[in-house]
């Protein structure tokens, strides 16, 4: 089977990400201009990797990049809101604004968990731009301050977001058929 064959449509394409991309690029920069220091940009791995890759060169004020990476306790594939960090930032936050960098916010349990560990931290702020939000499946009260494009709830794949490890690299996000996870959940 093939890859495209998997893909039941395109949620989002190549170009509506581009222009939403250099849209949120301005909204950043807008939003922080004249912040003491540098905007700390951290990026959760591996989703918001090839987003976050482009949206720093859309933002015209200076920023630093750093990664965190990720896992929920547990096998099971949908969110339980317990967090283990797999690789924790580099340096320290304090005093810092922080904007977190996520591929999707589902359940919100991730996000919501994050923010509050960074906070915890004693950044002087903590904001997150999202690539992907669904709405619909929020569990607990969390709101990205901003936002790339609100989908349905479908599974969403591509420009980073994966199903088992795949997926990653398609330009545009699609909506993975059921039949590939099926029976895997
Ligand atoms: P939450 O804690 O339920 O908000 O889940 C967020 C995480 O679940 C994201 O960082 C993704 O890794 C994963 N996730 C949720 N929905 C999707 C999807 O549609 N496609 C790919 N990954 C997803
Ligand atoms: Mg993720």
């Amino acid at each position: 089977m093939t890859e495209q064959s998997e893909i039941t449509r395109v949620l989002v394409t190549e170009e509506e990400i581009a222009a939403k991309v250099k849209e949120l690029g301005e909204a950043i920069s807008q939003a922080y201009a004249g912040i003491d220091g540098p905007l700390r940009f951290v990026v959760i791995l591996k989703g918001a990797a090839i987003f976050a890759a482009d949206l720093v060169r859309a933002v015209r004020i200076p920023l630093t990049l750093d990664f965190m990476a990720i896992s929920s306790y547990g096998k099971q594939t949908k969110s339980s809101g317990v967090v283990r960090i797999l690789k924790d930032l580099d340096s320290s936050i304090e005093g810092a604004h922080v904007l977190v960098v996520e591929d999707i916010v589902d359940t919100g349990l991730t996000l919501k968990y994050l923010m509050e560990n960074l906070k915890g931290r004693g950044a002087a702020s903590v904001r997150a731009c999202v690539f992907l939000d669904k709405p619909q499946r929020r569990k607990v009260e969390v709101t990205p301050d901003f936002v790339g494009f609100i989908i349905p709830d479908e599974f969403a794949v591509g420009y980073g977001l994966d199903y088992a490890e795949r997926y990653r690299n398609l330009p545009y996000v699609g909506a993975l058929h059921p039949r590939v996870y099926q029976g895997k959940e």
